[in-house]
């Protein structure tokens, strides 16, 4: 049976004490360090950008799983390449040339991913499906941290791996927002293969233990 991936989101992290943070990534059962960059206009937030993702990139001994909100993102590929980011993925409703654009990603030697916000639907992807190597399915509107759990994500896990399946694209499936056990235990039933986490490990008492018990869950027989 497949392992669940788990990708802490290190928007959640104390960024006062970001070194012990990072740490604590690399010597907890993490698959991949997830990083939000947003710019403030594709979403209503700001966080970081380049040269955080260099800093962090030096302490870091997992794979770096970049989340680019934002406008586009074409610019901010070639900048980053050397930075040995893993996973690159771009909002589709951020570009206005996807095909294009996941060429450059892989391109500049990275994985490439195309997230959906939770208006977007799953078809939209039916005719680049077969090129994208992660599918990042937004539970929650993207921009901060701690909201709530859309329910209805779980019918787009079901739709899209249905798509890959027929396909027979690589792609996994992976899902940002409001993931805790509870929800991250629909998510695996549904089909997800990679569940990014913020405020539930972050925020836990011990999250070497949250992201020990989130990489347990398989789906139910
Ligand atoms: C939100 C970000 C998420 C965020 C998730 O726009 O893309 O990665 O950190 O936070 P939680 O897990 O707290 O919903
Ligand atoms: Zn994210």
């Amino acid at each position: 049976m497949k392992e669940t991936q788990v990708y802490p989101s290190l928007l959640s992290a104390d960024f006062g004490n970001l070194q012990k943070e990072i740490e604590m990534i690399n010597a907890s059962e993490a698959d991949s360090l997830h990083l939000d960059v947003m710019d403030g206009v594709f979403v209503p937030n700001i966080t970081f950008g380049a040269p955080i993702l260099q800093m962090v990139s030096k302490h870091i001994t997992k794979p770096m799983d970049v989340h680019l909100m934002i406008v586009d993102p074409d610019k901010f590929i070639e900048g980053t390449k050397e930075f040995g980011i893993d996973l690159m993925t771009v909002h589709y409703e951020a570009c206005t040339h996807i095909h294009r654009t996941l060429q450059k990603i892989k391109a500049a030697g990275m994985r490439a991913g195309v997230a959906l916000n939770p208006g977007t639907p799953v078809c939209m992807l039916r005719d680049i499906i077969e090129m994208i190597d992660v599918v990042l399915l937004m539970s929650v509107n993207p921009g901060f941290g701690g909201q709530k759990f859309i329910p209805h994500s779980l019918n787009k896990v079901r739709e899209l791996k249905k798509m890959i399946e027929e396909s027979g694209s690589h792609a996994l499936i992976e899902i940002d927002g409001g993931v805790n056990y509870e929800t991250g235990q629909q998510l695996i039933d549904a089909g997800a293969d990679i569940l990014v986490a913020g405020s539930f490990v972050f925020g836990s008492k011990n999250p070497y233990e949250t992201i020990h018990n989130l990489k347990k869950l398989t789906p139910a027989q």
